[in-house]
């Protein structure tokens, strides 16, 4: 087993990057674990110290952060540095990092480029064309033959957008009036991919990659609906748990050699090998999984309830992966049981959150023995914390099954209050209803 780094960045300052400084400075061997910039709430873990200055998005001041702590190794968790190249210029320097490439971040950034990429390697996905700003009568010639076919379809924004450039039709007459939404204004190159709408459950498979080999984490589902029983605009994710009763480790097994490693050969093929965390967004339709999008980190939420379920260190796992080591590596061992996490959310959330707010029942909440991973949150002058984002915590309670988990986590989020304060209260209540695809046993 490689040797675990005893001084490791974590760039970012979402509840994501919260549970993965939480994880690997609570791992064996780890001295300090740096983040930029942080925030006061994750700063507080033990053997965690934040460097608020630091802008993510600017490589120069990442590799300078990193050489200030004297990082072994650096992992990144949003997919914003990635796309910024913050990876390339910590490789270029030497430092070892776990990410990938600009290049190989594409895979996230452009939904046109998966789709070429997983074409490419015979990877599943739904049926789908990319469009320039030009071709908009072509766009909605093709909105109409997908909407022809009888099963909805999908327009999606290329190009980041914090799940926010996703649109799902069942009426392909109102998507070809909002072909031009998406045209009017871009740039060359794709501007808007259009997809048949697949039905199913969806499912993350995210697996530890080094450019050619791949080792899975546990699979987890989140709910990317506002509001209680999918209703409401789409977030970046109000609550996941795992693992999935409906996708077993035989089935998350297969999915890694049908979806990740051919995706591993072909951007390794192309001369982009992707290093880092590889997102598998899947739909379990009726004819077995298909890839919905690739992202190229960790999901947030679905980090916070897959980490604390790691029975082992990850940090060696991730500096073997960063020095193309993975091969030597044992699959990751999980602890047994289930973890359920609750997003609480400010009021306008997703669109114009209200900031400002004290957060009460902090401390109650942990004393349930949930863990409170924070993504928005803001150190206040007299201690405590008030609410300085979208997103502001994520909730995760622990148990023997789902069932137990997902009460832990209530009882915890319940302690939890501020003014205009959203959250569901049906997170891994139920299996979302789709295609029974039970394959395998549960992890
Ligand atoms: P994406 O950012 O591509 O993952 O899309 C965001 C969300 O839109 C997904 O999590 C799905 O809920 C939905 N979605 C995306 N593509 C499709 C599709 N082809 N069929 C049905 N739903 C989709
Ligand atoms: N929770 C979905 C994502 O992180 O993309």
């Amino acid at each position: 087993m490689t040797q675990a780094p005893a001084r490791i960045l974590v760039v970012g300052s979402g509840a994501r990057e919260h549970a993965l400084a939480w994880k690997l400075a609570g791992e064996p061997g780890v001295d300090e674990v740096v983040v930029a910039p942080g925030s006061a709430a994750i700063g507080a873990e033990p053997r965690v110290r934040c460097v608020p200055g630091v802008d993510p998005l600017d490589p120069g001041a990442v590799v300078g952060a990193a050489r200030e702590a004297a990082a072994e190794l650096v992992v990144i968790g949003p997919e914003a540095p990635l796309a910024a190249g913050v990876v390339d210029a910590l490789r270029a320097t030497g430092i070892q990092a776990f990410g990938p490439t600009q290049a190989a971040a594409r895979l996230e950034s452009s939904k046109a480029f998966c789709h070429d990429v997983a074409e490419a390697a015979g990877v599943r996905m739904a049926r789908a064309r990319a469009f320039e700003a030009n071709e908009g009568a072509a766009a909605r010639a093709y909105v109409a033959e997908l909407g022809a076919a009888g099963g909805g379809v999908v327009l999606k924004q290329d190009g980041l957008a914090a799940a926010k450039g996703v649109a799902v039709y069942d009426d392909a007459g109102l998507a070809v009036e909002h072909v031009g939404s998406y045209l009017d204004g871009r740039g060359p190159g794709p501007a808007l991919v259009v997809e048949e709408r697949l039905r199913g459950r969806e499912a993350s498979v995210i697996a530890i990659c080094d450019g050619r080999e791949a080792i899975a984490l546990p699979a987890s589902r989140d709910h990317k609906r506002l509001c209680d029983g999918d209703l409401g605009p789409n977030t970046g994710g109000m609550g996941a748990y795992s693992p999935l009763p409906d996708l077993g480790d035989d089935a998350v097994e297969r999915i890694l050699a049908t979806v990740h490693r051919p995706i591993l050969a072909e951007l390794a093929r192309r001369g982009s090998p992707f290093i880092g965390f590889l997102y598998a967004g899947l739909m379990l339709t009726e004819d077995g999984p298909a890839l919905l999008e690739c992202n190229a980190r960790l999901g947030d939420p679905e980090a916070q309830v897959i980490l604390p379920r790691l029975a082992g260190a990850l940090g060696p796992v991730l500096a073997a992966a960063a020095a193309r080591g993975l091969a030597a590596i044992a699959p990751l061992a999980v602890l047994p049981g289930a973890a359920v996490g609750i997003v609480l959310a400010s009021e306008g959330y997703p669109n114009t959150p209200k900031r400002g707010l004290p957060i009460a029942g902090l401390e109650a909440a942990e004393a349930e023995g949930a863990l409170v991973f924070h993504g928005g949150s803001i150190g206040r002058p007299g201690g405590g914390y008030g609410t300085n984002g979208g997103r502001v915590l994520t909730v995760v309670g622990r148990g023997a099954d789902l069932p137990a988990a997902r009460a832990a986590a209530e009882r915890a989020a319940d302690r939890i209050s501020w003014d205009g304060m959203q959250r569901r209260h049906d997170i891994a209540a139920a299996l979302p209803p789709g295609a029974a695809v039970v394959v395998g046993a549960a992890s």
